[in-house]
């Protein structure tokens, strides 16, 4: 099943059914969207399976889809450690029109008094399906602070309400054309730490990994995306798993932030660790949110 064909295909056939392209549908810390423009070209011109197995909002696997980067046939896998986010994607896919009347719910519900419906939404922690659960997961992300999803550790969401006048809970466009994108592209959704895709993994399949970024310092810390955090040894885990992946000849790519000890973890690869200049988006503090310079590193 996960073999593709090797024949050099340009142009997805299939996304030429799809006249606008799509976009993440929420937004996620650490996203990359902001910084697609840059990443872009280290995307490798010829692979073929793609796996993204911290895949947040999925900003990359839309810029490849949309640029036709994937060839027939071949797979993208998609997973992430938080459930909740893959159930929203699992039922953009199947259960799209009850989705949209939930967050048309939600949407109204919301507006007539959105401190209220907020916090009881947010202290509602079992939803009676997995479409209400779905649409609970974007209202809350399109209207908590700036789109954080930070859980306790008991792994209950805590993020407070966010300063919006006017929000778009319910975006049926982009949400139709996800659901276009992902029912006509061959995509597996996995809830699972990252490391079970070793299972899956053959000779130039191509993976981006963007983790849980190292912090600068302690004060930037934002490790919380689960209850249990991404540390210093979450950090040498994955770098261990880089250099097996290496050893199977897949393309690898990894996104992290410019420290002494990332670039020391991944040194047998100095030469293709290259500096990106982005602009922090997750810090509070306006002021802090100046350029800074973070890592691309690859094996190819
Ligand atoms: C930096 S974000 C990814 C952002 C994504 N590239 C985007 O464009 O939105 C890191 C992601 O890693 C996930 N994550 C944290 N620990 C994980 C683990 N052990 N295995 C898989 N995913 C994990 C988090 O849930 C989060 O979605």
């Amino acid at each position: 099943m996960d073999n593709c064909d090797n024949m050099s295909l340009k142009m997805n056939p299939f996304a030429k059914n799809i006249s606008e392209p799509s976009h993440p549908f929420i937004k996620w810390a650490g996203g990359k969207s902001r910084l697609i423009s840059q990443i872009k070209n280290f995307i490798p011109t010829e692979f073929n399976n793609y796996f993204e197995p911290f895949v947040g909002s999925g900003a990359l696997f839309f810029y490849i889809v949309r640029s036709f980067k994937m060839k027939r046939n071949c797979y993208a896998h998609l997973s992430d450690i938080n459930a909740e986010l893959i159930n929203v994607y699992k039922i953009i896919k199947d259960n799209l029109t009850d989705l949209i009347k939930e967050l048309q719910y939600n949407e109204i519900e919301y507006h007539k008094n959105p401190r209220r419906f907020y916090y009881k939404l947010r202290e509602e922690t079992f939803r009676f399906n997995h479409i209400q659960q779905a649409a609970r997961f974007i209202t809350l992300n399109k209207t908590c602070y700036n789109g954080l999803y930070r859980v306790n550790k008991k792994g209950l969401f805590n993020v407070p309400i966010g300063n919006y006048t006017n929000p778009k809970i319910c975006d049926i466009e982009n949400l139709t054309r996800v659901n276009k994108i992902i029912n006509l592209t061959k995509v597996n959704f996995e809830t699972y730490d990252y490391q079970h895709i070793i299972t899956k993994i053959k000779e130039n399949d191509f993976i981006y990994f963007d983790p849980p970024y190292h912090p600068l310092n302690e004060t930037s810390k934002f490790t919380n995306y689960t209850s249990h955090g991404f540390d210093y040894n979450q950090q040498k885990r994955l770098a261990n798993f880089f250099y097996e992946l290496d050893k199977r000849k897949c393309k690898i790519l990894l996104s992290n932030s410019d420290t002494p000890f990332v670039r020391d973890l991944y040194s047998s690869f100095s030469q293709n660790i290259i500096s990106l200049s982005a602009l922090r988006s997750i810090n509070s503090n306006t002021e802090k949110r100046k350029n800074h310079s973070e890592l691309i590193i690859k094996n190819f």
